[in-house]
C-alpha cells in the first residue's frame, strides 16, 4: 500500500483497512472556526466542491479539548465521520492541514481515508526565512509564501528587512529609511517598502495562520543603504579581495558611499559602531519595532560583519542585545555574535555547515552556555536559495555546491553541534536568500519541495524520519501543490503522482 502523503510526518497514525469518509456536497465542515476554514480551502481547492450545508449525514468536526502539548492534534477518520481534537486553536488548524493532505479522488469522487492519528511538534520554533532585500517581495507573494509554511505547520515568518540593498520598512522615527534607502535591489531591478500598515497586514495575516513574525534589521554590517539615508551613521564600504571577485563573476559595480547597492557581495559595510548616534538609531529602529510586533523576538543580524573591528563588533552586539531585552523581547543574532559578551537572553542562529566548519559550532555553543538556546539553519541543508543540481537557472551554491532534496532532509537536528542537544535547541528554519529571487514563481521552484524536508526536520519525531519514506510522502503531494497552483520543482530523483 502506498504511504499517506503526509509531511511533515505525524507522529503516529494507523491506516485501518476500512470504509473511508466521502466527501461530496452535502458534507458538514464545523466547529473551531479557523480549523474549519482552512479546511474549507483546501476543500474547494483540491476538490472544486463547496461543501456549505448546515446538516448532512456526514461532519467534519473541529474541537477544542484539554490535553496533549501546544500544538498537538488528534484525528480520527471513519466512515461516518472525522473528528479532530487538540487543547489549542494552532493544533486544530493543523489537523486541518492534514486532513487537507489526506484528500484523495476516489472514483469520480473524493474520500480521505480512515486513519486514526496522534500527532505533536518536536520543536516550538519552526520556521522559515524571507529575505525581502535583496529583492522586495509585495505583500500578497508574503501571504502565498504565509500560506504554503503554514500547510506544513511551520509557525515562524523571520523577516529579512534590511540589507546592504535596500531597508524595507517604513519607520516614522527614521523616515528617510524608506524615503532614500528602499528604491534599489540586486541587478538594479526595483526594490519597495513595507508601510506600517503593510507590516501590521502580514503579522496579523501570519497570526491568522498560527505564524509569528520575527522581523530583522541586519547590523552593524550589511547596512549600506542606512548610508544611503543616514550617512553620518556609516563607515565608508571595505573592499576587499572577495567584494571584487563578486563584482568580477556576477557583474555590478563596487560599493560606492551614497550610491545604491546593486551588487550580491557581503562583508563592506558597517555602522559606526564607536558613535553614540549609532546608538540612539538602534534604539529608535528597534524600540519602534518592538511596538509593530506583537511576538517575543526581534533579530538583529550580526552575520558577516567583516568590515566591523573585532573588538567593536563585540561591543555593539553587547549593546543591542541589552537595547532589545530592554524592550520586553527576546534578541535572536546570527551565530557571530556569541562567544561575545551578550544579553544572556539572545537566541542564536546557527547558519554554518550540518559538519561544522571554522569554529561556528563554537559560537553556537556560547549561547548555550549563556543559558539561551540555540536555532539550527544548516546552510548546506536548509538554505533554500541553494541551486538544486548544476543544471538549475537560479539559485546560489556556495554552501558546499548544489543542495538537492536528499541532502536537504537527510540530517539530524541534534548531531549538528556538539554539545548542542534537543533541549538546547529552539527550532529549525529554512532561510530563503533573494540575490536571485524576482517572484512568487522563483519562491516557489527553490522552497518546494526542500521546505518540506525543513519542516519535516523541525515538526517530526527523530526516530520516524527516513528518506525513503519521505520521498514517496512527497511525491504523493504533487496533486494538492498542482491545486494550489505552487510552482515546485519536478526532481526526477522523485516519483511525482499524477492523481
Ligand atoms: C548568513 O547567511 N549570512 C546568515
Amino acid at each position: 500500500m502506498p504511504l499517506l502523503p503526509l509531511v511533515p510526518l505525524p507522529a503516529s497514525v494507523e491506516a485501518p483497512d476500512a470504509v473511508p469518509f466521502r466527501i461530496d456536497a452535502s458534507t458538514v465542515i464545523e466547529g473551531e472556526a479557523d480549523a474549519t476554514a482552512a479546511l474549507s480551502a483546501v476543500v474547494a481547492t483540491r476538490t472544486g466542491l463547496t461543501p456549505n450545508p448546515t446538516a448532512g449525514d456526514r461532519t467534519v468536526v473541529f474541537r477544542l479539548a484539554p490535553g496533549g502539548a501546544a500544538e498537538s492534534y488528534r484525528i480520527t477518520v471513519d466512515e461516518a465521520s472525522v473528528t479532530a481534537t487538540a487543547p489549542d486553536r494552532a493544533g486544530l488548524f493543523y489537523a486541518a492541514q492534514t486532513l487537507g493532505q489526506l484528500i484523495t479522488r476516489d472514483g469520480d469522487g473524493w474520500m480521505i481515508p480512515a486513519v486514526t492519528l496522534e500527532d505533536a511538534p518536536r520543536f516550538a520554533y519552526r520556521g522559515v526565512m524571507l529575505d525581502v532585500a535583496r529583492h522586495f517581495h509585495p505583500l500578497e507573494t508574503v501571504k502565498a509564501f504565509v500560506d504554503r509554511a503554514a500547510a506544513l505547520k511551520l509557525n515562524v515568518l523571520h523577516l529579512h528587512l534590511s540589507d546592504d540593498q535596500g531597508w524595507r520598512v517604513q519607520l516614522a522615527s527614521r523616515p528617510r529609511l524608506t524615503e532614500v534607502a528602499s528604491s534599489g535591489a540586486v541587478g538594479g531591478d526595483p526594490g519597495g517598502f513595507y508601510t506600517k500598515a503593510d507590516y501590521a497586514e502580514i503579522v496579523a495575516y501570519a497570526a491568522s495562520r498560527h505564524m509569528t513574525v520575527v522581523p530583522e534589521f541586519d547590523m552593524p554590517g550589511h547596512t549600506h543603504a542606512v548610508g544611503l539615508a543616514y550617512p553620518e551613521l556609516a563607515e565608508d564600504p571595505v573592499l576587499s579581495t572577495h567584494i571584487e571577485e563578486i563584482a568580477s563573476t556576477y557583474g555590478g559595480e563596487l560599493p560606492t558611499p551614497g550610491v545604491a547597492y546593486t551588487g550580491m557581495a557581503v562583508g563592506f559595510s558597517s555602522l559606526k559602531t564607536r558613535d553614540e548616534a549609532t546608538y540612539d538609531f538602534v534604539a529608535d529602529v528597534f524600540g519602534e519595532l518592538a511596538g509593530m510586533t506583537p511576538g517575543p523576538y526581534l533579530h538583529f543580524g550580526g552575520d558577516e560583519s567583516l568590515a566591523t573591528e573585532d573588538e567593536d563588533f563585540g561591543v555593539f552586539v553587547d549593546r543591542v542585545s541589552r537595547i532589545i531585552a530592554d524592550l520586553g523581547k527576546t534578541p535572536i543574532a546570527w551565530h557571530e555574535a556569541g562567544s561575545r559578551t551578550i544579553d544572556d537572553s539572545t537566541v542564536g542562529q546557527y547558519w554554518g555547515f550540518v559538519v561544522p566548519t571554522g569554529g561556528m559550532d563554537d559560537k553556537a555553543r556560547a549561547f548555550v552556555r549563556n543559558g539561551a538556546r540555540v536555532i539550527l539553519s544548516p546552510a548546506d541543508a536548509v538554505y533554500l536559495d541553494m541551486k538544486y543540481d548544476d543544471d538549475a537557472q537560479i539559485g546560489l551554491t556556495w554552501a558546499n555546491g548544489p543542495t538537492s532534496i536528499e541532502r536537504a532532509y537527510a540530517w539530524e537536528p541534534s548531531a549538528v553541534i556538539d554539545g548542542i542537544d534537543e533541549s538546547d535547541i529552539l527550532g529549525v528554519e529554512a532561510p530563503l536568500w533573494t540575490e536571485t529571487v524576482r517572484t512568487l514563481a522563483d519562491i516557489d521552484l527553490l522552497a518546494f519541495p526542500r521546505i518540506a524536508a525543513a519542516a519535516e526536520a523541525a515538526w517530526s519525531p527523530a526516530d520516524g524520519r527516513d528518506w525513503a519514506s519521505f520521498r514517496e510522502r512527497i511525491g504523493g503531494l504533487a496533486p494538492l501543490w498542482e491545486a494550489q497552483g505552487i510552482g515546485f520543482w519536478r526532481s526526477p530523483q522523485i516519483d511525482w503522482s499524477a492523481g
